[in-house]
């Protein structure tokens, strides 16, 4: 095992590969179906040559720069196991600063109104642009009564976030619907979510390889300044929120300036604010709806409810 382990670190160093010996070791004990702290505590274990061909498989696919998360084909987020592969974006940590500003206003909202849960066409949460499943199971799952509706334009994203659903045993309180963000999605919610695509078309080209040749384009292109999603879904909000809802986007951390614009243009009305992650950066823009606001768009009733 030793020698195995010694020859894959050696080849991550060569390759430039971040953290050769965790990598290799996280591997093995992958095909060895072991924990970690079992490879350090028995270095001369032989390996099976099947095992040593699974080893080397992997071993060839972190060289070619894919990420460790769809090597291993999970990844964890807000204390959760994902199942992720290439068809949705890896769940990233500072996501997850989202997800708990969308639970505190969710358990505000619930113990300070008697929603009329119901009612057909209210839910509680809209998750926009699903992805994995990430937000919208990790609230559901935090949130034990909460009604989710999560959107995605891709309907492969959605067969991933269906089975992340299942997986953590939430899926009969999401629904999932493809969408362009909430076009024909006649429903209103307490809070969306949205972690849409925010990088700019022109750093696209600058990502890091891992990123650039394996994450889906169509999770990371956010148009020319990187919000043209999110513009787009803040025009869309007074039709989809509740009176007293909320909406939290995921920004770039150098866009919370033109996206605290963005939120001014689109909803005069609604107070913008812009919080910040663990780094001290920019990084979501959250969106409040004052009480007894319009509702410009009378809901249809084309989507059948949960
Ligand atoms: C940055 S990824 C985030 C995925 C997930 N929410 C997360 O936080 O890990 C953005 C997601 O938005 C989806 N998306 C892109 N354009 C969209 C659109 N017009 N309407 C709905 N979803 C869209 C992508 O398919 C992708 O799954």
């Amino acid at each position: 095992m030793q020698t195995a382990l010694r020859a894959a670190i050696a080849r991550f160093e060569e390759a430039g590969i971040d953290s050769p010996t965790l990598t290799a070791r996280v591997l093995l004990a992958v095909v060895l179906n072991r924990p970690r702290e079992w490879l350090v505590a028995h270095p001369d274990q032989p390996i099976e040559p099947a095992q040593q061909a699974a080893f080397d498989h992997l071993v060839q696919r972190t060289l070619a720069r894919e990420p460790l998360a769809y090597v291993l084909g999970r990844r964890e987020f807000y204390g959760l196991d994902f199942t992720v592969d290439p068809r949705v974006l890896i769940p990233r940590p500072e996501t997850e600063i989202l997800v708990d500003l969308a639970l505190a206003h969710l358990r505000r909202s619930i113990l300070s109104t008697a929603q009329p849960q119901s009612e057909e066409h209210v839910v509680d949460v809209i998750d926009v642009g699903t992805g994995s499943g990430a937000i919208a199971v990790a609230i559901a799952t935090c949130a034990p009564t909460a009604r989710v509706i999560a959107t995605d334009v891709s309907a492969e994203a959605l067969d991933v976030a269906r089975l992340n659903a299942a997986r953590h045993g939430v899926a009969e309180r999401i629904q999932f619907i493809t969408a362009d963000l909430l076009h024909d999605v006649p429903v209103r919610a307490r809070v969306i979510t949205a972690n849409l695509p925010y990088v700019t078309t022109e750093e696209i080209d600058v990502l890091p390889a891992e990123i650039q040749a394996h994450e889906p384009r169509i999770a990371l292109d956010g148009g020319p300044d990187g919000l043209s999603l999110v513009r787009r879904l803040l025009n869309q909000l007074p039709a989809h929120l509740l009176p007293g809802g909320a909406a939290f986007f995921e920004i770039g951390s150098a866009q919370g300036v033109a996206a605290l614009r963005a939120a001014a243009e689109a909803l005069p009305d609604a107070q913008a604010v812009l919080e910040k992650d663990w780094a001290g950066l920019d990084r979501v823009l959250s969106v409040f709806m004052p009480e007894g606001y319009p509702c410009h768009h009378p809901l249809s009733s084309r989507i059948p409810l949960l």
